[in-house]
């Protein structure tokens, strides 16, 4: 019912070698929805390869005295057409806190960019038992009502090779549906990311309440994510 949607997260990477060719894996395909985010610097050439694509945050003024920033509105008339949200990596290196998250999420709807938002407890939080109060309260915020995705990212799985295990994954992502509201609930579309590769994403994406991922590292090796998205074709 819900179909796949498989992000390639290219952080403070360049563009993979071939991926703005034309026939990359990153283009779009049949059955799944494959969207990137590369940095600012290669929007324009995911744009013109016909890669559907967003920035890693945006801020949500649209122009103005902000020395160093890009807009949404700014990605949004370059020809993007999602935008990604509180990604652990702000949260942790520029202090985004989830009000500031869910005031870039209501600035990219305004906008017409689709959202997709991270949300995740750090390994501390997760020790101390309290996930899914980190999580709960940083989807409380969020305008459910509306077309958006999530990303639940266990920060202690992002980049680390530490995959949450399946039943984890699944147990807080059935979490996150219940916190939806019931006519969106079975609509909304929740990724997990943190250390997807090849030889994870079938029991991960095989879970009832996991819809796709957001992919860092994998992301940037075309064959890895290529298999990625072949795995959710198959699974569709
Ligand atoms: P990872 O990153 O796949 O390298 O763990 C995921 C992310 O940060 O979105």
């Amino acid at each position: 019912m819900r179909k796949y949607l498989i992000a390639g997260n290219w952080k403070m990477n360049s563009a993979p070698s071939g991926a703005l060719d034309s026939g990359s894996t990153y283009q779009t395909h049949a059955d799944v929805d494959v969207v990137v985010f590369p940095s600012f610097l290669d929007l324009p050439g995911c744009i013109d390869a016909k890669i559907l694509c967003g920035p890693q945050h945006g801020h949500t003024e649209d122009h103005g005295a902000h020395t160093g920033d890009v807009s949404l509105k700014m990605c949004k008339d370059l020809g993007c057409l999602y935008a990604l949200c509180g990604h652990s990596e702000r949260r942790a290196d520029h202090g985004e806190t989830n009000e500031d998250v869910a005031a870039q999420c209501i600035a990219a709807l305004e906008l017409g960019l689709h959202p997709v938002v991270c949300v995740g407890e750090t390994e501390s939080e997760r020790d101390a038992g309290k996930e899914k109060d980190i999580v709960k309260a940083q989807i409380a915020v969020l305008p459910l009502e509306s077309e958006i995705t999530i990303a639940y990212e266990p920060v202690w799985a992002i980049g680390t090779g530490k995959t949450a295990s399946p039943e984890q994954a699944q147990e807080m992502h059935a979490f996150i549906r219940s916190l939806i509201p019931e006519d969106r609930r079975d609509v909304t579309r929740i990724l997990y990311g943190g250390s997807m590769k090849p030889d994870n994403a079938e029991e991960l994406l095989s879970q009832d309440d996991i819809d796709g991922g957001l992919i860092g590292g994998a992301s940037l090796k075309p064959t890895d994510f290529g298999a990625i998205v072949e795995m959710a074709t198959s699974l569709s």
